[in-house]
């Protein structure tokens, strides 16, 4: 089996949407939390919402809306210049630990990124992070106009490519993405996050279950829908072999 490119989900996958954590506790001091978490749960349930009422928007606009939903919930005053200076926390989101190193160990394969991030908010993150130089194509959901988990959007990325769905790696740590790729047929690694034993324990043990350890459970656990990655790792540095191995196959 030849792999001939991997393509990364981004947000959550290469990049860490927990660190919006420093911009909204500096703006909203001792609910970053809460405003995080919620955020990002909202975040992704407004494209959700967006496609299936067939008004799709781009996500910054999505990325806006869920924020001002969260202030809103928690009775904190917004204005759409606040709004757009916390949602540029999007813009700088730290890259995961290992995200460079596997990267670089990668660099001999045909990288790229799907995502649901507008082009705009792509070019800037990928700027941010300094990692142009490994991404040969950035291809967003926005050049379609559909969400993950639409399986025009996988379609879209093997037509970017120009490879076959089997000629590509599908990398996620998101368990809707990782049950949108399988659907549509691509071979998936799924990168944990959050390990399953690891917080069942920690949900076991909690008496109050706060905002980070319930969005552990809602969306870094793999969807109970019939459609599992075809390999989990631990970390992005795990691919290469994986990759080496599935070329011997
Ligand atoms: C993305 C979503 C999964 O980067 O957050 O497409």
């Amino acid at each position: 089996m030849t792999i001939k490119a991997l393509v990364f989900d981004a947000y959550g996958t290469l990049f860490d949407v927990q660190s919006v954590a420093g911009v909204t506790d500096a703006t909203f001091p001792g609910r970053g939390a809460t405003i995080t978490q919620i955020w990002r749960l909202k975040q992704l349930e407004y494209t959700w919402l967006r496609a299936l009422m067939g008004r799709y928007e781009d996500f910054w606009t999505v990325t806006r809306e869920s924020l001002d939903f969260t202030l809103k919930t928690l009775g904190l005053a917004t204005t759409p210049e606040l709004l757009t200076q916390v949602a540029e926390a999007y813009d700088s989101l730290s890259l995961y630990p290992e995200a460079l190193a596997a990267l670089e160990g990668l660099a001999a394969h045909r990288l790229a990124i799907f995502s649901n991030g507008s082009p705009a908010m792509l070019k800037r993150l990928v700027a941010h992070a300094g990692i142009g130089a490994f991404i040969e194509t950035v291809v967003s959901v926005d050049e379609i106009g559909v969400y993950k988990p639409d399986p025009r959007g996988y379609a879209h990325v093997e037509k970017r490519l120009g490879l076959a769905r089997e000629e590509i790696l599908f990398v996620s740590s998101n368990g809707f993405d990782i049950a949108g790729a399988k659907a549509h047929g691509f071979h998936v690694a799924r990168i944990e996050r959050v390990p399953s034993e690891r917080l069942r324990a920690e949900l076991a043990e909690a008496s109050v279950i706060d905002p980070a350890l319930m969005f552990k459970a809602l969306r870094m656990q793999p969807e109970q829908l019939g459609l599992h990655a075809d390999v989990t790792v631990a970390a992005l540095t795990d691919l290469a072999s994986y990759v080496a191995g599935l070329e011997k196959a």
